[in-house]
C-alpha cells in the first residue's frame, strides 16, 4: 500500500504569505502581457521577467528546478508547456503561453496564461477562450464540500463540450513553500485504478490549477532537449493556471490579474 504524504493544510498566517507571492506574480505577467507583440523574443521577456522577480526581493522558482534553465516557460503555437525561451522574435499569428513561478519569503505563486500575438485567426482565440473559461469552471468548484474531481470534472466537460482535448501527461498540483506538493490535480476524471485520489477540499488547502488544452487530440510528445513539451499533431495548446487558497468561507485566487474575467474571491 502507497503510504501518501499529508495533505498540507496552511495557517491564515501563512496563506497572507502566499497572497503577497501572488500578488507579484500577477503584476509581473500583466506587465510581461503588455509586451507581447510581433518582433519581441521569448529570451528577451525571460530576461525581462527575472529582472523584475529579483528587482522585488523574490527569486524565479522554475530556474535550476531539476535544471529548467530559466525565468520562464515560453510555449508557443504547438508547444504545450515547458518551452525554453529563444532570441527567435515572436510572428503576429503566433499564440505564446508563459508559465512563471516565483518565491517570495519562501512562498511559491504559480501562474500561467496563453496571449494572442498580434492579430491571431478566429480559431486561435477561441481555444484561448475556453482554455481560459475551463479554469473558471474548475476554480468555481474548489470550495470545501467538494471533491477534488470535481474540478476535474467540469474542466473536462467544458473542454470536450467546445471539441478541444485536455492533456493526460500533466496536471495541476498543490503548491506552498514547494512548488510540486500534493495532491496532483488531473484536468481529467482519471481511470479507477490511477494513481490520482479523489480528496475532499478542505480549507487551508493550497492549489495550483492548469489546464492544458489541445485543438486536436491530447497526445504530447517531448522534444530532444527533453523540456520542450509538443502536442503530437502540430495542432495549437493553450494553458491557463492560477494558485488558489481555499478558506472556511471563499476561496481567493493568490494570482488573480485585473484582466481576468473572474473575482478574485470566490
Ligand atoms: N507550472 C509548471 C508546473 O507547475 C511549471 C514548471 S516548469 C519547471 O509544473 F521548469 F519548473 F519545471
Ligand atoms: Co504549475
Amino acid at each position: 500500500m502507497t503510504k501518501w504524504a499529508k495533505m498540507d493544510i496552511k495557517t491564515e498566517l501563512e496563506i497572507k504569505k502566499m497572497e503577497k507571492a501572488g500578488e507579484l506574480l500577477a503584476s509581473i505577467l500583466s506587465e510581461l502581457c503588455t509586451l507581447c507583440v510581433p518582433g519581441i523574443s521569448t529570451k528577451q521577456l525571460d530576461e525581462i521577467a527575472e529582472n523584475l522577480v529579483l528587482d522585488n526581493n523574490a527569486l524565479p522558482t522554475f530556474k535550476g528546478y531539476h535544471g529548467y534553465p530559466a525565468t520562464i516557460c515560453s510555449s508557443v503555437n504547438d508547444v504545450i508547456i515547458h518551452g525554453i525561451p529563444t532570441s527567435a522574435k515572436l510572428k503576429s499569428g503566433d499564440i505564446l503561453s508563459i508559465d512563471m513561478g516565483l518565491t517570495l519569503e519562501g512562498w511559491i505563486a504559480d501562474s500561467a496564461l496563453t496571449i494572442p500575438i498580434g492579430k491571431v485567426s478566429a480559431e486561435a482565440m477561441k481555444l484561448i477562450e475556453v482554455t481560459q473559461t475551463s479554469l473558471y469552471r474548475g476554480l468555481e468548484l474548489a470550495k470545501p464540500g467538494f471533491r477534488l474531481f470535481d474540478i476535474s470534472r467540469a474542466i473536462q466537460n467544458y473542454v470536450e463540450d467546445n471539441g478541444y482535448s485536455v492533456v493526460r501527461d500533466f496536471v495541476g498540483h498543490g503548491v506552498g513553500r514547494n512548488l510540486h506538493e500534493d495532491p496532483s490535480i488531473p484536468n481529467f476524471i482519471p481511470p479507477l485504478t490511477s494513481i490520482y485520489r479523489n480528496i475532499k477540499l478542505k480549507p487551508g488547502m493550497t492549489l495550483a490549477i492548469e489546464p492544458m488544452v489541445n485543438q486536436g487530440t491530447h497526445d504530447v510528445k517531448i522534444m530532444k532537449d527533453r523540456w520542450t513539451v509538443r502536442t503530437r499533431d502540430n495542432k495549437l495548446s493553450a494553458h491557463f493556471e492560477h494558485s488558489i487558497a481555499i478558506c472556511k468561507d471563499k476561496t481567493v485566487i493568490l494570482t488573480h490579474r485585473k484582466d481576468d474575467k473572474i473575482n478574485r474571491e470566490l
